[in-house]
């Protein structure tokens, strides 16, 4: 069996012929940078939302989940510095009329070097970039770009703008009447609905420090270049975390989470090689330690989650904005504190499609009689799959169907189950394995005279016959997996 796990563009094209991801509003030609989730990506979506929710609230005795508006108070940006600070240095050409992210174009020659095997002169073309925007030295931006004659992918010239910020926050009217509307903002993040609740969560729940709020919801910015599928999008969800801590005591936490962090991502059954962490060398001013998790895309190594030492900059803003008070009495240390704040954040979106990266799977198999077969395969883990067992009656007919129905109901309350009795048994295989389902199971003529079935697992395509009362518990057990994260969670 020979092996290829493909490209961008192939799990783009996978992804739509089998229902998990569209173009948003496709039949008016499509929305960029926005998808629509079809009926399987939907729901491995949620069950990747469902296994974070679990191992961050269920899990841990000491974090609660809220759901926050997307609406906020637009004060909530001054405070937290997004109307002010949340904004990227753009160029536009003026022959094609399209506007760039700065660093953008300037990664995108850079990896168009290291294609050619100019290794070190994209090194140096990124410092001096990093550099630049370090300093917010707009004008060297713009002399790096005319330096390599840069030019635009659509026009083909590099006839430029000068570089300027263009905040990424869409805005919107609050209120019916114009005069009495007042402009209000989409979140581009969920974690302000966190701060701005943090003693209404912390009075009503009675948490103690440390503990954390947890929340999953949309966020929305203006990407200007948005590309590589949903990579990066105008419209996205985010996972958060916010850990409430002791002042002092942050980076020990941050130390905690970021190994927390990635052995959640382990316990999918991914090989650690395609993850890798990249400390933040310049920090935000807020930000006493970051580090990005960084997966292997199709694209190469870039960010999936990011987890940050935050101080307490947030709760002091919003203290700041509000005049409320947003401290903490610790009455072990009797003490009156704003609390620092260790923040994990994750794109959902980002997440499904580092599973889908990971799960393609494209082999060509040698059959016994010389010729050679092949088949797509989503090698996605079983806790997250979204058909979890498929049940084939291998005819329509005999009763078969009759058996397969039962065992569909004793099955269906406890996880995802799809009846297929339409093609051959081969092909019905072929369509689950697209599908990343994990378990298909044949009921046949002998399963009438002693109760067994076939099972055959996707990825080994290995078959053996079972009793039809094993099913259940085969499945259950493999959602559930081995490890479990609640040891490490202890806190
Ligand atoms: N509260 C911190 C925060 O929002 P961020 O690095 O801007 O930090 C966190 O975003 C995560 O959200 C990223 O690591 C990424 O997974 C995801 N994300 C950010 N922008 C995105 C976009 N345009 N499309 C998809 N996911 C995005």
């Amino acid at each position: 069996m020979s092996i290829q796990n493909n490209s961008l563009q192939a799990i783009i094209s996978h992804a739509k012929e089998y229902g998990f991801i569209f173009p948003s509003s496709e039949i008016y030609d499509g929305l960029s940078a926005v998808y629509d989730y079809g009926p399987w990506g939907s729901e491995l979506k949620k069950n990747i939302r469902d296994y974070w929710w679990k191992s961050m609230t269920q899990l841990h005795e000491n974090i609660v989940g809220i759901d926050a508006a997307i609406f906020m108070h637009p004060t909530t940006w001054k405070a937290s510095g997004h109307i002010d600070n949340f904004s990227d240095p753009m160029i536009d050409n003026k022959d094609s009329k399209k506007r760039y992210r700065v660093d953008h174009l300037l990664e995108n020659y850079a990896d168009e070097l290291i294609a050619k095997g100019e290794n070190k002169q994209a090194d140096s073309i990124v410092a001096e970039m990093d550099k630049l925007l370090a300093t917010e030295d707009f004008i060297g931006l713009k002399q790096l770009i005319e330096k390599y004659k840069i030019s635009c992918p659509i026009s083909g010239t590099a006839n430029w703008t000068d570089v300027r910020q263009f905040n990424l926050m869409f805005s919107t009217q609050l209120g019916s009447v114009s005069e009495e509307a007042s402009e209000i903002y989409l979140r581009p993040e969920t974690a302000q609905g966190i701060f701005v609740n943090f003693l209404n969560v912390q009075k009503t729940a009675r948490m103690k420090i440390p503990f954390g709020v947890a929340q999953v919801g949309k966020a929305f910015r203006n990407e200007i270049v948005a590309r590589q599928f949903i990579f990066r999008m105008r419209e996205f969800e985010q996972m958060e975390m916010q850990f409430f801590c002791r002042p002092g005591t942050e980076l020990e936490w941050y130390g905690y989470w970021k190994q927390e962090r990635i052995n959640w991502h382990l316990s999918l059954g991914i090989s650690s090689n395609k993850y890798r962490f990249h400390d933040h060398i310049k920090l935000a001013h807020y930000a006493n330690a970051a580090v990005d998790i960084e997966f292997e895309f199709p694209f190469g190594f870039k960010e999936l989650e990011g987890i940050h030492s935050r101080t307490d900059y947030d709760l002091s803003r919003h203290q700041e904005f509000s005049g409320k008070k947003l401290q903490y009495f610790d009455n072990e240390i009797n003490k009156n504190y704003i609390p620092y704040v260790v923040e994990t954040s994750i794109g959902l979106d980002r997440m499904v499609l580092a599973i889908l990266s990971n799960a393609y799977t494209e082999e060509k198999i040698n059959k016994e009689d010389g010729s050679v077969d092949e088949r797509v395969v989503l090698k996605i883990s079983p806790k997250i799959a979204p058909i979890k067992l498929a049940i084939l009656p291998l005819v329509k007919k005999d009763g078969l169907p009759e058996i397969a129905r039962e065992l569909m109901k004793e099955c269906r309350n406890d996880f995802y189950c799809f009846y297929e009795e339409k093609d051959t048994i081969g092909k019905r295989y072929r369509r689950m394995d697209a599908l990343g389902t994990p378990f298909c199971v044949t009921i046949d003529h002998q399963t009438k005279e002693d109760q067994t079935v076939t099972i055959r697992y996707r990825d080994s395509m290995q078959q053996e016959r079972i009793s039809l009362h094993e099913v259940r518990n085969i499945v259950v057990k493999a959602v559930r997996g081995n490890e479990s994260l609640t040891n490490s969670f202890n806190l």
